[in-house]
């Protein structure tokens, strides 16, 4: 497996930092920032990897963010992003969801947080809280796509955006209440099939016809997809001609509305999944009739992508001492859940699989690749085990972005009552 930090940097920060430990590669995503950036506007989804110093970077870098929760307003100014609109410019932060809570409502109107619409009732919602803000709204086109169902995020059985019939009566509601739509937004789920992509943009150029010249932007959503095998590694994206079709679909649109339109493109995974290296140690390895566990001290309350979509992620070993690893056998990768689900070589439906991995002693380091976006900020405090530590690493030089959480920080709310 290729790293694209040196090897001896993964066996210091183990030691430093200890394990598990995430690692960002901070050269990677600037890389691919500037990739995306053919596009007018790149807004980053921040639920990828909402680590300050990732926000901060990804500001330094020109990348504006969207915000799906109230947390992720508060991370995104934390990070230096303002909200409002200035002139001219895209609005820094977006908050993108179906609902609005309490929290939500309350710092889009501190902040003046321009608001991309998942559901009708939000319009009311920010009337009645006496709010007049910029809206843009998030389309469901009546089909979806995705790598896996729990993330196709269009079609009528998707709980996503605006059904595609109803746009018209979004606009006349918040005209209603004294607010324009000026955009549209579709995020229908992640993967990469140019015929489907060309049957999104067609969607994009109907809804664009309900809007009218009211429209000064629209965003392609998320959904770059990346290569989480390596033998796939070589068939990267064709951002050029992903960018050239919604293009073409700016273009049809600014003639039928006689004026120019912004395209904006939603990343979260192309940008930071490559970057990110979730190192764990073995502490087992056991036999279980013929099948080998290696059982490592990470689990899917860090990484969860393999037992919630059976999702693959490439993982390499790095001895603890000078061995060599020239041999290899066929393995199954465990964490320390009292959970059997936690079993990071298995395809969706929780089917679990072997891998070929070196092999390996207790004291080795297990690394998972590509482990930089839905990772730690899909972390939980299951089995009340303590959110890992994370670093980026940069020319060299390793800096923690955050500490391990501490026992005392895992149960600060906590309360004990004597009913
Ligand atoms: C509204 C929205 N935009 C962007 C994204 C980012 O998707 P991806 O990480 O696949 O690029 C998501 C992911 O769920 C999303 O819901």
């Amino acid at each position: 497996m290729n790293y694209s930090i040196p090897k001896d940097i993964f066996v210091k920060a183990a030691k430093e930092y200890g394990t598990p430990l995430w690692i960002y590669n901070r050269e990677t995503i600037e890389e691919r920032v500037k990739e995306t950036k053919v596009f007018d506007v790149v807004r980053y989804a921040q639920k990828a990897c909402s680590n300050l110093s990732v926000l901060a970077l990804m500001k330094r870098l020109g990348v504006v963010v969207d915000a799906v929760s109230a947390g992720e307003i508060v991370r995104a100014l934390k990070a230096g992003y303002k909200g409002g609109i200035e002139k001219g410019k895209a609005p820094e932060i977006v908050y993108t969801a179906d609902i609005f809570d309490a929290d939500a409502l309350e710092l889009v109107k501190q902040h003046k947080i321009p608001v991309n619409i998942g559901s009708p009732d939000m319009i009311e919602q920010l009337a009645a809280a006496g709010i007049r803000t910029d809206l843009t709204l998030r389309v469901n086109p009546g089909f979806g796509h995705g790598h896996s169902s729990k993330v196709n995020t269009g079609g009528d059985l998707s709980k996503h955006g605006v059904w595609h019939e109803q746009i018209k009566e979004c606009v006349k509601l918040a005209q209603k209440h004294g607010m324009w739509i000026s955009g549209l937004h579709m995020h229908i789920g992640s993967g990469s099939d140019f015929e489907h992509l060309a049957k999104v943009c067609d969607s994009m150029c109907d809804a664009a016809r309900a809007l009218g010249s009211h429209l000064k932007t629209i965003s392609a959503g998320g959904g770059l997809p990346i290569s989480y095998k390596e033998e796939e590694k070589g068939n990267r994206i064709d951002m050029q001609l992903y960018f050239e079709l919604w293009d073409k679909a700016r273009k049809r649109i600014e003639q039928s509305i006689g004026h120019s339109v912004s395209l904006e493109v939603e990343p979260g995974r192309y940008l930071v999944a490559e970057s990110g290296y979730l190192v764990s140690e073995i502490r087992a390895i056991k036999k279980q009739a013929d099948n080998t566990f290696y059982l490592v001290n990470a689990g899917f309350t860090d990484l969860v992508r393999p037992s919630f979509y059976g999702s693959y992620h490439g993982i390499s070993i790095i001895a603890c001492d000078d061995r060599e690893l020239n041999e290899s056998e066929n393995v199954i990768v465990a964490g320390p859940l009292c959970e059997s689900g936690d079993v990071f070589t298995q395809e969706e439906g929780g089917f679990v699989v072997t891998r070929n991995l070196p092999k390996a002693q207790v004291g080795d380091l297990l690394i998972l690749h590509d482990a930089g976006a839905y990772g730690a900020s899909m972390s939980s405090n299951y089995n009340s085990r303590r959110y890992a530590a994370e670093a980026m690493y940069s020319k060299g030089e390793l800096k923690l972005i955050r500490e391990r959480q501490s026992f005392e920080q895992m149960l600060q709310n906590d309360k004990v009552i004597d009913f």
